[in-house]
């Protein structure tokens, strides 16, 4: 990494923008239960960020299915996370991030959302902040999925910015892997233990200012 101007900021959505984490949480937990099988809290926050196939197949973790068995159960887990979502609008966006974004929106910045979620636009929508982003890359963009740097990689080319110039902010392991990997500055939102290994660490985006980012990344980019 170097010390490039930033140019850009790209914010994961799930537990970074908005809880829906939990909900993804709470819709594997209930297929797991109803499937007899062994989930916890740890065990699902080891699949934020983790892409639908790749999490099913994670808490499965070998047990015999077959392909229409595995596509009614993303189905079914879908089905459960798509009603926790008919509850949210803008008062579920977490706080301070709509005020980074605007603050870097009114910096010249431009603003993307890097999601591995099919889901997104619509949860973007509900939120009604679908207008703060110059460009949506969600779990349809790529077929190489977090931890590969792929759909960050995308969405620095659809900004026309290379991945130094580029922050990423992410709340999962897997994601902060995948911003590493690529390259970018990355900031991780939560405890040391999950994103502990990004440029900078905060807990949460309430009261970090576009300020404060820059200065912290700018001290570790030297
Ligand atoms: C990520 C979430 O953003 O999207 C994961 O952190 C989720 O928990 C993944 O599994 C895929 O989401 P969806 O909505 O396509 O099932
Ligand atoms: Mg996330």
């Amino acid at each position: 990494m170097t010390g490039d101007e930033i140019r850009a900021f790209i914010f994961d959505l799930d537990g970074v923008i908005t809880d829906t984490a939990e909900y993804h949480y709470l819709g594997w937990q209930r297929l797991a239960d109803e499937e007899g099988i062994p989930f916890d809290r740890e065990a699902g926050d080891a699949l934020r960020g983790v892409a639908r196939r790749d999490a099913l197949m994670a808490i499965l973790d070998g047990r015999p299915a077959t392909d229409e068995q595995v596509e009614e159960m993303m189905d079914r887990k879908n089905r459960y996370y798509v009603e926790l979502l008919a509850g949210i609008d803008q008062d579920a966006v977490l706080a301070g991030v709509l005020e980074l974004i605007r603050q870097a929106r009114g910096a010249g910045l431009r603003t993307a959302v890097g999601s591995a979620s099919k889901n997104a636009t619509t949860v973007l929508e509900r939120l009604g902040i679908a207008e703060l982003f110059d460009y949506v890359a969600d779990g349809t963009t790529v077929t190489v999925h977090k931890p590969a740097p792929d759909l960050f990689l995308t969405v620095a080319r659809q900004l026309g910015v290379s991945p130094t110039q580029a922050v990423v902010f992410e709340d999962a392991t897997s994601g902060v892997e995948a911003a590493l990997a690529g390259g970018f500055a990355t900031v991780g939102l939560g405890p040391a233990d999950r994103v502990g290994d990004a440029d900078v660490v905060y807990a949460d985006l309430a009261d970090v200012t576009l300020e404060r980012v820059l200065a912290d990344l700018a001290a570790v980019r030297r």
